[in-house]
């Protein structure tokens, strides 16, 4: 699943060594012949768990392996859910700690497990996935975009939406190429080569298009007082 990965920017952040993704197979740590690591729920019920000794054998082989600690890190769906803020935390930890991302199938993993072994829970949404894996490769490819030299232009991640540099709010809208595609012109600001008009109306549009499509960001935003007379008028135009 995990071959995903080597595409793209963060394939090629992996071939230059930027960062580091190994995987284990949990089955590998299983104790009998048949490399079972799931059984019946106590209680009853439908599906399989997975047990908690597996799981542990792996975390503590990986832990041996390792000159930094291990950050647990456990997808799953009852986890903190991960935002803009999350992912930069998790970058930072890297610089201490080595993360491992457990990833859980079937009705989940013994609660032994995630007592002991996990630091956190991280979902990725609010909605229910067969597997973990999608969730630990979100997590990988969000962490290294924002690792020194994965983005050609270091400060594209800056201009990105959600990004502290850009008040976690919503970035401003993109054209390119050709300057009118079935009527719709690019707007004439951005040809003016006016940096300081272009750096304005892009502020302007993200205050805008964050308003229109996530109210919420607009809770948190550290604004200046500039952008709150857009946004006060913004919300103005709206209540027309
Ligand atoms: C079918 S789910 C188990 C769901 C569990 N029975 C529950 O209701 O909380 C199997 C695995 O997928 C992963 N997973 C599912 N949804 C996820 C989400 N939203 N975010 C992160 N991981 C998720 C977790 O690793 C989980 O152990």
């Amino acid at each position: 699943m995990f071959e995903a990965l080597h595409h793209g920017v963060l394939g090629r952040a992996l071939k230059n060594g930027l960062l580091q993704v190994r995987w284990w197979d949990v089955r590998d740590y299983a104790d009998n012949k048949h490399r079972t690591i799931d059984d019946k729920p106590y209680g009853g019920g439908p599906g399989m768990v997975m047990m908690a000794k597996p799981l542990r054998e792996a975390i503590r082989h990986i832990q041996a392996q390792r000159d930094k600690p291990n950050w647990v890190v456990y997808l799953s769906p009852q986890g903190t859910l991960l935002k803009q803020p999350g992912v930069v935390r998790l970058k930072e930890k890297l610089s201490t700690h080595n993360l491992v991302l457990l990833c859980g199938r079937y009705e989940g993993i013994d609660e032994r497990l995630i007592m002991s072994m996990v630091d956190e829970e991280c979902s990725i949404g609010d909605y229910v996935l067969s597997g973990g894996e999608f969730a630990a490769m979100v997590v990988i490819d969000a962490v290294a975009r924002l690792l020194p030299g994965v983005l050609g232009d270091s400060t594209s991640a800056e201009a990105d939406s959600f990004s502290s540099a850009n008040k976690g709010l919503l970035e401003y809208p993109q054209y390119t190429r050709p300057e009118e595609d079935e009527g719709m012109r690019v707007p004439e600001v951005l040809l003016s080569g006016n940096h300081e008009a272009i750096l304005r109306w892009r502020n302007r549009m993200a205050l805008e298009r964050t308003l229109k499509k996530r109210p919420d960001l607009l809770n948190s935003a550290q604004l200046s007082a500039e952008e709150k007379e857009i946004l006060a008028e913004l919300t103005g135009d709206e209540n027309e």
